[in-house]
């Protein structure tokens, strides 16, 4: 349909696809076989992790999202007082978004409205390409004084070398959701043209794959993986965030690529890697920026649009 038209724009456009094109979103994530990979992309929850102290990781937030009628849950990092990173794919669509300090289905939990949301406008709905969005917060956190600093650089993977990484988030594990608790765990992750698991013999998943590796980091595949509910979360490494939790799809020969099993090692996750998209989040972090700022009126007009549609 029209969207990958409407996504490769700012929030407005976004905005208005929440009106327009419910049926592309239910066709895209649930039922459109032909499309692997975008099937599995708010497949992901990280799996056979462990709890981890808030104190430590105090940036990881959890994002409760409207997408017209359906509230979805996707997990972000706090970059500054009042801007979280999460992926484009968990915001498309949207009309409320709200940053939580715990997990983003504890109501009394601590809570931010997220006032303007900015899209990266090279977001690709198909290879992930792109797959970040900022979200600025109604006001700070009050106890949290400590943020995610964003580094990487290719040349610390050269040679094949794997670093030792941690993934977080607050969405499913391999047996259902942990209540009010989010987990992390740590991963080997790679970088470069091979270092992706790709599935032989789906030329559609492999061709996405191949063309697009220089935007991903991967994680050799485990049964420690992202799941349901921790797309957008964090990929830290050597104590700095790295990438971006993207998306996942079975590699694995003869099975039909598309079981996304919740710690399956048949699955390879990919992380965009934020290296190359620094400059875009500083402009927007320091307002340098040229993006127009009228978000948070097209929010409202969104609001009232279905309010009028439903009676
Ligand atoms: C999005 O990605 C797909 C797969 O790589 C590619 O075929 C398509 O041209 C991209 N769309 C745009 C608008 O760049
Ligand atoms: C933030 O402060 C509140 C109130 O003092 C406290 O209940 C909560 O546990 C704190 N959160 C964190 C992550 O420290
Ligand atoms: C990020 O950098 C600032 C300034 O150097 C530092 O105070 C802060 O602790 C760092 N954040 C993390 C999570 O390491
Ligand atoms: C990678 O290998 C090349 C050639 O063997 C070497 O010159 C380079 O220093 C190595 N780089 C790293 C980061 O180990």
């Amino acid at each position: 349909m029209n969207s990958i038209l409407f996504l490769k724009t700012n929030c407005m456009n976004i905005s208005v696809i929440a009106i327009l094109s419910l049926v592309t979103i239910i066709d895209g994530y649930i039922i459109n076989q032909s499309l692997p990979i975008k099937n599995n992309i708010r497949v992901a929850r990280i799996a056979n992790g462990e709890q981890f102290d808030q104190a430590y990781y105090p940036y990881v937030v959890g994002l409760k999202i409207q997408i017209v009628d359906e509230e979805t849950y996707c997990t972000g990092t706090l970059v500054s007082p009042r801007f979280v990173l999460t992926a484009a794919h968990c915001i498309e669509g949207s009309s409320s978004v709200k940053v939580y300090q715990t997990d983003p289905r504890n109501e009394d939990g601590e809570k931010r409205e997220v006032i303007e949301l900015f899209m990266h406008s090279l977001y690709n709905d198909t290879s992930f390409v792109g797959d970040l969005c900022l979200l600025k917060i109604s006001n700070p956190f009050k106890n949290i004084t400590s943020y995610a600093n964003i580094s990487g650089n290719p040349e610390l993977f050269a040679n094949e070398t794997s670093l030792k990484c941690f993934i977080f988030g607050w969405g499913k594990n391999e047996i259902g959701y942990p209540k009010y608790r989010a987990n992390f765990a740590s991963v080997w992750v790679k970088y470069g043209p091979n270092a992706c698991e790709v599935p032989p013999d789906n030329y559609f998943i492999k061709d996405i794959v191949e063309s697009t590796w220089k935007d991903f980091l991967c994680p050799v595949p485990n049964n420690r993986m992202a799941c349901i509910g921790d797309s957008g979360g964090a990929l830290v490494c050597q104590g700095f965030l790295f990438g971006v939790t993207s998306h996942g799809y079975n590699y694995y020969p003869e099975m039909g690529h598309l079981k996304t099993e919740c710690g399956d090692t048949r699955v390879q996750t990919r992380y965009l890697f934020i290296v190359n998209y620094r400059d875009w989040i500083n402009d927007h972090l320091h307002g340098t920026s040229s993006t127009i700022k009228f978000n948070h009126l097209m929010f409202i007009l969104i609001s009232i649009v279905r309010f009028l549609l439903s009676i």
